[in-house]
């Protein structure tokens, strides 16, 4: 199958967070099911490209009041998957993908706009696939022009979409006058199409009109067809409740994985555990405590900073997470309110909390490897990532129960010996402390925690079998659409 992708980051080109990490690793997972994958992606002030080719020097974007021209760049073939990368320096050459601390980017409407409109008209000379597969709300507007202004197009009759949601909370929303000025016709700001509590609502649009809808676990598709997670689409979602589906996010271990990662200080396995311990020296020490006991557990957090992950939580406890024998490690950026808070608590705990804010994916490797535990005590989780390469890492996740979360990481049973970490349900600070001083006390039990270590890094959540779901979800999108 010939399968086309447009997504707004992708690993090692651009990233904010796992989006780019499920871009950059499901179509070679595709590629080698047999699968002719080609990946479209804006070019970056970030995106470094070993020189690459111009294919289509000027393809033309019309807005309602004037042409914009951007070109396509051939990124060539890697683990044998094609990439493009639509240029246009004055949208995409900044120095973030979506904004700055102050706020997003004012006119992000009309930049991914021109991106999906670009994508399609590149996809016309480049090559029709036989499905279209879209990630989140940058491009959502691909299925709504394919069913409005590019209807009658003969290169894309009988072509479906594929629309994946990695979260629902970010939906695109703009005034409704973006409409006109993207070259969308009025018709669309209707309350079954794209209007949404007087806002255009790109996401919606892309709920509406694609042909199949998928999320990247079976717990939060259900989540989301409920008031509490649906952020204002639950009904949407419900309407279409039988061509929605949550496919898990898998991992690739060509980049996460103990016994190859480059960036980490030694590399270990579950037969040679020495590694981890010198993992976790080089850890403390680049957190500035490499005078610590190395004896103590250290909970390792690396995260964007905002309000899904969790962290007032961290705050309604913190000066009893304090007390406890343990040392925190957070790395990460983007809320002023959290970076904030734990610049706060590494300022009055210095020994116990080492803090670093920015992003640093290198680091990020170095605090999965060396850390004992890892904690995401999310509000919401779509699938996550991180609990799952923490898995292979011998780090063993704290998570509450929700989304992916729940559905990768089993509670453990120390009678059995079975499950992989531990989890807590209700969205409050106790019942984190709670599952925190559990983890403590099985840390305490070398054979006990051994046995738990090894469970989770026996896991393999590899993409191959989620890559096989997305096809047979490729071949029921098709036969909808052919009606
Ligand atoms: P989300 O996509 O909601 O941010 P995921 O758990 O799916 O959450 O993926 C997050 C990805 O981004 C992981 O690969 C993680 O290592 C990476 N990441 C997040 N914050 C940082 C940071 N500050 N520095 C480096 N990598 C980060
Ligand atoms: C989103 C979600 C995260 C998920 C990632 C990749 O950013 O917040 O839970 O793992 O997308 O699908």
């Amino acid at each position: 199958m010939n399968i086309l992708f447009a997504a707004s980051e992708c690993v090692p080109f651009s990233k904010t967070g796992g989006l780019a990490d499920v871009v950059g690793a499901l179509p070679k997972a595709l590629a080698e099911l047999g699968h002719n994958v080609t990946v479209y992606v804006p070019r970056y002030k970030q995106t470094k490209l070993d020189s690459p080719k111009t294919v289509l020097r000027s393809v033309t974007i019309p807005f309602d009041d004037q042409y914009r021209f951007c070109s396509v760049l051939d990124g060539g073939k890697r683990g044998g998957v094609q990439f493009y990368f639509i240029e246009y320096p004055p949208f995409f050459d900044r120095d973030a993908l979506y904004g700055l601390p102050s706020g997003d980017y004012p006119d992000n409407a009309e930049r991914f706009a021109l991106f999906c409109r670009a994508v399609l008209e590149a996809a016309k000379v480049l090559g029709v696939p036989d499905v279209i597969h879209c990630h989140d709300w940058q491009t959502a507007l691909i299925p709504v022009l394919l069913r409005t202004n590019y209807m009658g197009c003969p290169s894309y009759q009988g072509v479906p979409v594929v629309f994946t949601i990695h979260n629902i909370g970010y939906q695109g929303l703009f005034s409704p006058d973006v409409l006109p000025l993207l070259g969308l016709p009025w018709e669309l700001f209707t309350l079954n199409r794209l209007e949404f509590f007087g806002k255009t609502n790109l996401l919606k649009g892309g709920l509406v009109f694609s042909d199949y809808i998928t999320t990247v676990s079976k717990k939060y598709s259900q989540e989301i067809q409920t008031a509490e997670y649906g952020f204002g689409l639950e009904g949407v979602l419900r309407a279409r409740a039988g061509t929605v589906t949550g496919i898990l996010n898998g991992v690739d271990y060509e980049e996460w994985s103990p016994e190859t990662d480059i960036y980490t200080a030694a590399k270990f396995s579950p037969d040679t555990l020495a590694g981890k311990q010198l993992c976790k020296k080089d850890l403390l020490g680049q957190f500035g405590m490499a005078d610590a006991d190395i004896n103590l557990p250290v909970l390792g957090i690396v995260s964007r900073f905002a309000a899904q992950k969790g962290f007032d939580l961290i705050a309604q406890v913190a000066d009893r997470m304090a007390r406890e024998q343990m040392i925190v490690v957070a790395l990460g950026s983007g809320d002023k309110e959290y970076e904030d808070m734990f610049r706060r608590l590494h300022t009055a705990f210095p020994g116990k909390f080492g803090v670093k804010i920015g992003y640093d994916n290198t680091l990020a490797h170095k605090i999965e490897a060396g850390s004992d535990m890892f904690l995401m005590p999310s509000r919401y989780e779509p699938c996550g990532l991180n609990q799952i390469y923490s898995l292979k890492y011998g780090t063993v996740p704290i998570v509450r129960a929700t989304g992916g979360l729940d559905d990768t990481i089993d509670p453990w049973d120390g009678e059995m010996r079975r499950g992989t970490g531990f989890k807590f349900t209700g969205y409050d600070g106790e019942a984190l402390l709670a599952s925190i001083r559990e983890a403590l006390s099985v840390f305490a039990d070398k054979t006990e925690w051994n046995a738990l270590m090894h469970n989770g890094m026996k896991k393999d959540y590899s993409w191959t079998s989620s890559a096989r779901d997305y096809v047979r979800v490729y071949e029921k999108a098709k036969h909808l659409r052919a009606g």
